[in-house]
């Protein structure tokens, strides 16, 4: 339960150096992970990407990319040791008020039928469903669609 969280977390952005870090919290927590490049051309691209910091240790990051009025959010993660502590919420809400500042007035994302954590993550943040993109995600066996969910900021 997030009301567990006890420390408040530093934002920063995310920097070429921090790759590695980010990195390897990445491949913990995916089957099919972001790539170095994947993040490094997300730098390069000039996306907003943040890191998430607890006393000094990397518990989260998020990139997110933002087009005129609108904010895409690409990729949100906590380490695995650090989830259900309430720190996606805050990324995500920390991401929402960085949309704000930057004019954006809705945030799109794509998440996994079957990634519950996400979803549930979302739902209680106030995205709802909007639409399906078939055979957006690969799988062990195949494809797997993407949920589209949107959120008025
Ligand atoms: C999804 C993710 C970012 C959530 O981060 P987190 O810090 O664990 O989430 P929080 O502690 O802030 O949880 C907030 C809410 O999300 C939902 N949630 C989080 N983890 C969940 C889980 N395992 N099952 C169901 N709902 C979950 C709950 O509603 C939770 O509120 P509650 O704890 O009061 O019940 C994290 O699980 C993660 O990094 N997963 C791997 C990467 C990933 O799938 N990212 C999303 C890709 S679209």
């Amino acid at each position: 339960m997030s009301a567990v969280l006890k420390i408040a977390p530093c934002f920063a952005p995310m920097q070429p150096e921090d790759i590695d870090a980010v990195l390897a919290i990445e491949q913990d927590a995916y089957p099919f992970p972001w790539t170095r490049n994947n993040f490094a051309d997300s730098l390069a691209a000039g996306y907003s990407a943040w890191c998430c910091r607890v006393n000094g240790v990397l518990a989260g990051y998020a990139v997110m990319m933002l087009v005129v009025d609108e904010a895409h959010l690409l990729n949100v993660t906590v380490a695995p040791d650090w989830q259900r502590r309430g720190y996606g919420m805050l990324i995500v809400h920390h991401l929402f008020g960085t949309a704000r500042s930057h004019g954006a007035g809705r945030m799109f994302l794509e998440v996994r039928p079957s990634n519950a954590p996400g979803q549930g993550l979302y739902t209680r943040l106030g995205f709802a469903a909007i639409g399906r993109r078939r055979g957006y995600y690969p799988t062990g066996d195949g494809r797997e669609d993407a949920v589209v969910m949107a959120a008025d900021l």
